[in-house]
């Protein structure tokens, strides 16, 4: 499938499937061209300062308002309860979560793993990982109570959204704004990934600071899908993540019926290896902010209500420096999950599809086969790290582990025995 996209971040785009559909000069017309209604979708307060203000212009067969009561759609794999359940400051890690055996679609599939706050707040995050076998059928879906940062593990996602189409694949990333709806394919069948809901303040590309006006994402790289419109009526399925769970109403054609739109509060996609990855030349390691992707800031300046991190291909060549990841204690708390080959701080045990957490102030770092290895390496050549690609959510609030994550067949119980073998090397003079 080819498709076509609008590149750069938080662009104004203008896009119509069919000519003449955009109204000229104003964004509410008495009446629509084609007979199409206009409907703003409002993803920032309307008073937001305008380099922060996210809104969209839709010009669409009808109306959103258009279906049937909401009643409780039980899926009670995915919710937002971070309050519930034992905690523990326990280091925590799990195998690929397995495909399912019994046709599972993207909205079915989703388990979630941990999280903190809570989406009526404004703040927070919820952690989820989907492994599903079969489209969406007559099923749209649209998520009120946070964006929705996809990252696809095993086997693409075609996204059929309201303002486009995106197509993601393994290494790639899509983010969907509040409240759009859609409807994921499978071209692949059996498909796994991650997703981070995130409850507070959009994603943004981070201020480069000192590096300059290049480096990390570039905008150019993030692409917007031009506007493709289903006109579709049968017996479908809408369903709303509201509050933390999931409610279905019946809608008798597709909600996917934008023909021409205009605005940035856009979905997008990204493709993580064409990450501008930027580190010491000298020796030491700079903090991981700087392998920052997007940032979705908190109200205190500098700290992250979600970060979204990479560890992808890169050079090192740092001189009487421990190469690999450090031992570290950190105030924010990390998910992380491996998307593609194998993580440089970790021997084996981290998966392609697994995950762990670490809380805040829980220690962790290299395993000790990565810890010997690294302090007898030859330093007078450069490590190449290739074939890889892992990534954090990190957040300033604990991400909390639900009961079912903890509970999960695929949890490592035995996952603190990889620092057990770090040796006593000291001795005293
Ligand atoms: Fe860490």
């Amino acid at each position: 499938m080819s498709l076509s996209y609008m590149s750069g971040f938080g662009n104004e785009f203008a896009t119509e499937a069919i000519p003449g559909t955009l109204p000229d000069g104003r964004n509410s017309p008495q009446v629509v061209a084609h007979g199409l209604y206009a409907e703003q979708i409002s993803g920032t307060a309307f008073t937001a300062p305008r380099h922060q203000n996210r809104r969209t212009w839709t010009y669409r067969i009808r109306p959103a308002a258009m279906h049937g009561k909401f009643t409780p759609f039980a899926q009670p794999r995915l919710h937002n309860d971070f309050v519930q359940g034992a905690i523990t400051p326990d280091q925590l890690r799990w195998s690929p979560l397995p495909l399912p055996e019994a046709p599972t679609d993207f909205i079915e599939g989703l388990f979630t793993m941990a999280g903190n706050g809570v989406p009526s707040a404004g703040t927070g995050i919820g952690v989820h990982l989907y492994a599903a076998n079969r489209d969406m059928q007559g099923r749209y879906f649209y998520n009120a109570d946070g964006e929705m940062l996809i990252v696809p593990q095993h086997g693409r996602l075609i996204i059929a959204t309201e303002l486009g189409m995106l197509e993601v694949e393994p290494q790639e990333i899509a983010v969907i704004p509040r409240g759009i709806r859609f409807r994921v394919a499978l071209p692949d069948g059996a498909s796994r990934g991650y997703v981070c809901e995130n409850f507070g303040a959009f994603l943004r590309i981070p201020d480069l600071g000192p590096i300059g006006s290049n480096g990390l994402a570039n905008p150019r790289d993030f692409l917007t899908p031009v506007a493709a419109y289903e006109d579709l009526e049968g017996d479908f399925e809408l369903i709303g993540k509201f509050q933390g769970y999931l409610w279905r109403a019946d809608i008798g054609h597709s909600p996917l019926d934008v023909v021409g739109w205009h605005g940035n509060h856009v979905p997008y996609k990204y493709d993580l290896r064409k990450f501008n990855t930027i580190g010491s030349i000298s020796f030491d390691h700079p903090d991981p902010s700087i392998f920052l992707v997007l940032t979705s800031p908190s109200d205190t300046p500098g700290v992250g209500n979600l970060d979204f991190v990479i560890f992808g291909p890169r050079i090192l060549a740092m001189q009487n420096t421990f190469r690999p990841p450090w031992f570290h204690r950190n105030i924010a708390s990390e998910f992380m999950g491996l998307i593609h080959g194998a993580y440089d701080a970790k021997a084996d045990g981290f998966l392609p599809g697994g995950a762990s957490i670490h809380n805040c102030m829980t220690g962790h770092g290299p395993d000790a086969v990565t810890f010997e290895k690294a302090t007898v390496a030859d330093l007078s050549k450069p490590d190449y790290i290739t074939g890889t690609m892992a990534f954090m959510f990190e957040s300033r609030g604990v991400i909390r582990p639900t009961s079912q994550a903890q509970d999960a067949e695929h949890r490592q119980r035995d996952y603190q025995a990889c620092w057990a073998g770090l040796k006593k090397h000291f001795k005293a003079p």
